[in-house]
């Protein structure tokens, strides 16, 4: 049995060993503090029975972007544990918070040209379409696909009543990406609880 579940900083060790485990693209530990200290709604695990860390989805919000939207910084599965659903498991679960903590119109990712269990799961599983090819955005050389999902529901304002004039969103002020909670707090429906 595997849970996926909101990270905590006791994480963070885990889910550096098993991104160096599965995936070329590395980071030092100071960049999934940054992750988790400003978003930490969008950063989750998959756990076996045992408490080991199988799997993990790093995400954030995009801060230099006039458009607000959601970024996936990394997601990898232990090569044991894959083929189980949980990395579409993790990318709902982030995706979900992206939308309904921080109001992101969509999601955006890089995946490696050559990547096809990824490239499935965001085409196929999770809905992503190619919004543009980076080439040679990856150290190594290969080109990235920069796909993009919209999310939903960020149109129409939620709840069926008040679809009126004037309050174009939930999120006000200083821009959707500025503080995590806004108004979504308390509609009960947080993908990653708090
Ligand atoms: C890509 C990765 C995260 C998928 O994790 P996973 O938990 O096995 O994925 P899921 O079980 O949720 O698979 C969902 C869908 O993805 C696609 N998929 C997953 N693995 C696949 C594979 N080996 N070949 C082809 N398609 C695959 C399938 O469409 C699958 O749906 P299906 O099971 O109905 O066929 C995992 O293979 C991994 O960690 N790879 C190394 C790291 C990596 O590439 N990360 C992504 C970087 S952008």
């Amino acid at each position: 049995m595997v849970c996926i579940r909101q990270a905590t900083i006791d994480d963070l060790l885990a889910m550096q060993a098993c991104n160096l485990l599965c995936l070329p693209e590395n980071y030092q530990m100071k960049y999934y503090f940054y992750h988790i200290l400003s978003w930490p709604q969008l950063l989750y695990v998959a756990e076996d029975y045992g408490g080991k860390i199988v799997g993990y989805v790093l995400a954030k919000m995009e801060e230099e972007s006039t458009e607000c939207h959601g970024h996936i910084t990394s997601l990898a599965v232990v090569r044991t544990h894959r083929k189980l659903g949980l990395a579409t498991k993790l990318m709902t679960a982030a995706q979900n918070a992206m939308g309904e903590v921080f109001g992101a119109e969509y999601v955006s990712l890089h995946v490696r040209r050559s990547n096809r269990a990824a490239f499935n799961l965001y085409t196929e599983t999770l809905g992503y379409k190619i919004h543009d090819i980076e080439a040679k955005y990856y150290a190594d050389g290969e080109d990235a696909y920069d796909m993009r999902k919209m999310l939903k529901g960020k149109q129409n304002h939620g709840h069926g009543h008040g679809h009126g004039h004037g309050h174009g969103h939930h999120h006000h002020g200083g821009g959707c990406c500025g503080g995590a909670s806004v108004s979504k707090r308390g509609e009960g429906k947080s993908a990653g609880g708090e």
